[in-house]
């Protein structure tokens, strides 16, 4: 059993994900936070936030979402019995992300606005009696996400040299800094935002004022982490690399963290890298290319000729 196995009667066996060693990059490990219930590394801290919710008599729980917050908010709050409120950027969400909100009987709206509008409501609308807001602004989300920090030391049985991440909101780049300071160790850490922010292709992290940039500044500033600006091209090689050479498919912003580390750490080998694959490949299918017509004849010989 992980150091994770949550107690929680909501879990819905959150944690415990995979950490592989990559093939072709050596000494770089894999955290497959893809592998959680809903899909993201968002369930490790939203089954606290809405476990407390609950407990707490709360009506509703609602968040502002790039696609990932709105999925897990929305699976916990089915099985915590609440309503769940989600406010998303209009037009700019993976469409299977906000097929699992609807899938578990959220509220979806979809803002006509950017992801900073929908939080600045979702805000508002937190403060009001019953609701709850579950954005990583909620502690309680960030002492559940830390939970990977002391998950990687475990599995990996010794302290990483660097360990790498996207940086949307910085939620996560807070609690993953929590996570190891509360551990008693100081790996480096990495970590990757797109450099067009409000309009990257990743859309998981297309967040124009990161609600923790303040807190991140101040890591930086303390020396704790490193901020590396991704340009689109970075982004999208780094992410077709992880699926063509490593047959792991993560969504676009995924890919942050170990492009950021492969363009700030020299070289990997002979150390214990670990990057963050937050979100799996199938939350944004609309990522990958789909070629037009590639119907073939149903013979060998049509086959063959297609494949030479
Ligand atoms: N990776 C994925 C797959 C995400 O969904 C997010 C954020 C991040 C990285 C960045 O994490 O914001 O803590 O720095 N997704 C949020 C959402 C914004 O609404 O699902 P962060």
């Amino acid at each position: 059993m992980g150091v994770t196995a949550v107690a929680s009667w909501l879990s819905l066996g959150e944690g415990s994900t995979p950490l592989v060693e990559a093939r072709r990059t050596e000494g770089l490990h894999l955290k497959l936070e893809g592998l959680n219930p809903t899909g993201s590394f968002k369930d490790r801290g939203m089954v606290v936030a809405v476990e407390r919710a609950a407990e707490s008599g709360a009506r509703a729980v609602v968040c502002a979402s790039t696609g990932n917050t709105a999925a897990s908010a929305a699976a916990y709050a089915a099985r915590a019995g609440l309503e769940a409120v989600v406010l998303t950027p209009a037009g700019a969400t993976a469409g299977p992300k906000r097929a699992q909100a609807r899938a578990a009987g959220a509220r979806v709206l979809e803002i006509d606005g950017t992801f900073d509008d929908a939080l600045r409501l979702c805000r508002e609308l937190g403060a009001r009696d019953g609701f709850v807001l579950v954005n990583s602004v909620n502690p309680d989300r960030i002492a559940g996400q830390k939970s990977v920090a002391f998950e990687i030391l475990e599995q990996l049985g010794a302290v990483p040299d660097v360990v790498a991440l996207p940086f949307g909101g910085g939620g996560n780049v807070s609690a993953v800094a929590a996570g190891f300071a509360e551990a008693g160790v100081a790996p480096r850490i990495v970590v990757g935002e797109a450099a067009e922010r409000a309009t990257t292709w990743a859309s998981a992290i297309r967040i124009g004022e990161p609600a923790h940039a303040e807190h991140v500044a101040e890591l930086v500033a303390a020396g704790r982490v490193e901020v590396v600006t991704l340009t689109e091209e970075q982004l999208r090689a780094e992410w077709e690399r992880l699926a063509r050479e490593e047959g792991a498919f993560c969504e676009p912003a995924s890919a942050a963290g170990v492009a950021a580390l492969r363009l700030r750490v020299e070289s990997t080998q002979g150390a214990l890298a670990v990057a963050i694959l937050t979100g799996h490949g199938l939350k944004d299918t609309a990522a990958v290319d789909e070629p037009g017509a590639d119907t073939v004849a149903p013979t060998l010989d049509a086959v063959l000729e297609a494949i030479a």
